[in-house]
């Protein structure tokens, strides 16, 4: 039933290519042009430059997309003195101000998103209905931010006080961040990140993943573009050990930003912690998850295969919200599996410039062999349960890793999160929910989670017990709505506050009690 449902998608799918067409089209000389990225610093750089690392496409390894030209020590040095010395001058700029070059910016990537969706394709493998929403969440948080920053920045709120007396509380900046952030949403995280900090008052040192610096350097043109001083964003390619760890060691650094693995957070922490002299730091941090979704009996087989497939294939399952273990209760596992397997005979793997594409490459060689391994396993111990074909005419020369479902006996049984198209399935009987809930979250992660079921009181109770961030019950668990959804989690999986919500901009600001005897 699934397959043909599929197939009439596809159908779908080719007819509105003509909708799509004026779009492929802009993005057209994008996909041909050779970029050279480098560090864009406050100041004139004088040190000789760094090797050019050529970044490839993950989708065809022989297609580089460019050069990147990382930082050196001496330039991390300087960016910090330069970051530092600004500080104080964008504090003092009206919020106001500050807020009309988010939305600039908001506009200018609207203008270039043809240029942008290019870049994600060719640097992150993403598929074109990815890459569309991955430019809507950026602008999107840049005017959410701008909006808030106004609320929350523009007067001091008066306080209470006895007669001769005034009190109020005004908010300001903390001083020089760090922004560190994934591959995985090249332009949305990185721009939520750099955005945040800066609109709430502090100067910005941003360091994109090494996999995906092109498209990072580009935005921070555009952003620059918009009016944002140079000393107050800067944009720092290299890897961690040289820039990451000059940054995170320095005393003048107020904080960091990081998304990405929960294992990197930590070496973050400590290297934040380990600082003499330092002020205490702040670190929010948005991490890995290893998201499970329960299905009791009462649920519909069909949409919770349809949910499944997103939250676990779409982006080739690197999304920090993919599900990775499905709980089906022993009535209805049979019958969700055999969905399953037909719906996953359908995928297509391929080149994600292909509109007829369900799943794309994976990031790099790196990332497919430790998916492999981990896929080898599981298929030597006799787990699997469902894969889809990987066709070698269109992955030849690309990291694809087709998607897989397997059974397991429970979510401890995984030793980390597998960052890829990799299902997980675990049976269980109808009077053991309780025990299935202790198990996810002794687990001790806590990003997103899902309920399929028509019991309202079961999913209710569920969603009471489990302890993460995001909630998702007779739906997806990806795809967090910047204002709508705010986005983060618990325990290994974050810090919080949550990107996209009402509180996340507090983080980064000072409050200051001012009471003056009138
Ligand atoms: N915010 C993304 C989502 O909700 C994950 O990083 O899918």
């Amino acid at each position: 039933i699934y397959g043909e449902k599929r197939r009439n998608a596809r159908g779908v799918n080719l007819n509105i290519r003509s909708q799509y067409q004026p779009l492929m089209d802009a993005m057209g000389r994008h996909m041909e042009t050779t970029y050279r990225a480098r560090p864009l610093l406050a100041f004139e750089v004088t040190d000789a430059p760094s090797r050019s690392h050529e970044v490839p496409s993950p989708y065809d390894r022989r297609q580089p997309v460019g050069t990147v030209q990382w930082t050196t020590k001496p330039q991390a040095e300087q960016a910090l003195d330069a970051a530092w010395d600004a500080f104080p001058r964008w504090e003092a700029t009206p919020v106001a101000e500050r807020a009309a070059i988010l939305r600039r910016f908001a506009d200018l990537m609207e203008t270039h998103l043809a240029e942008l969706m290019a870049l994600c394709s060719r640097e992150g493998g993403k598929l074109l209905t990815d890459g569309i929403d991955e430019i809507r969440e950026a602008v999107d948080f840049c005017r959410y931010y701008a909006m808030r920053a106004e609320e929350l920045f523009a007067e001091p709120t008066r306080l209470p006080g006895p007669t001769g007396e005034s009190n109020e509380l005004v908010m300001g900046g903390k001083g020089v961040f760090a922004a560190i952030s994934p591959w995985n949403f090249p332009v949305a995280i990185f721009c939520g990140q750099v955005v945040a900090t800066a609109v709430a008052g502090n100067t910005v040192l941003a360091k994109p993943a090494e996999q995906t610096s092109i498209v990072a350097h580009r935005v921070v043109e555009l952003l620059h573009e918009a009016g944002m001083p140079r000393d107050v964003v800067q944009l720092l390619p290299g890897d961690g050990p040289t820039v990451g760890s000059v940054l995170t060691r320095d005393p003048r650094l107020t904080g960091v930003v990081f998304t990405g693995g929960t294992d990197t957070a930590q070496i973050i922490n400590r290297a934040l912690a380990g600082r003499d002299h330092a002020p205490l730091p702040t670190l929010v941090a948005e991490t890995g998850g290893m998201n499970a979704m329960i299905v009791d009996s009462t649920a519909l087989p069909e949409q919770v295969v349809a949910d499944v497939i997103q939250s676990a294939f779409q982006s080739a399952g690197q999304r920090c919200s993919a599900l990775r273990v499905l709980y089906l209760q022993e009535d209805v596992a049979d019958r969700v599996i055999e969905i399953l397997d037909g719906a996953m005979a359908e995928l297509h793997v391929g080149d994600p410039r292909d509109l007829g594409t369900d799943v794309g490459p994976v990031i790099d060689e790196d990332a497919r062999q430790g998916l492999a391994a981990h896929i080898d396993r599981l298929k030597g111990e006799g787990r699997l349960l469902a894969e889809t074909r990987l066709d070698s005419a269109h992955t030849g020369n690309g990291t694809f890793i087709a998607p897989v479902a397997f059974e397991i006996d429970g979510i401890e049984a995984l030793e980390r999160e597998q960052f890829g198209p990799v299902l997980h399935i675990v049976r269980y009987q109808a009077g053991e929910i309780d025990r299935v809930i202790e198990s996810i979250n002794a687990r001790g992660y806590g990003l997103t989670f899902g309920v399929h079921s028509r019991n309202e009181s079961f999913a209710d109770e569920i969603a009471k017990k489990v302890r993460v961030g995001n909630v998702y019950v007779n739906r997806n668990i990806i795809g967090a709505v910047v204002g709508v959804q705010p986005f983060g989690g618990q325990g290994l999986s974050g810090t919080g506050p949550k990107a996209g919500g009402p509180h996340y901009l507090l983080r980064f600001a000072t409050e200051k009690t001012v009471t003056v005897n009138t």
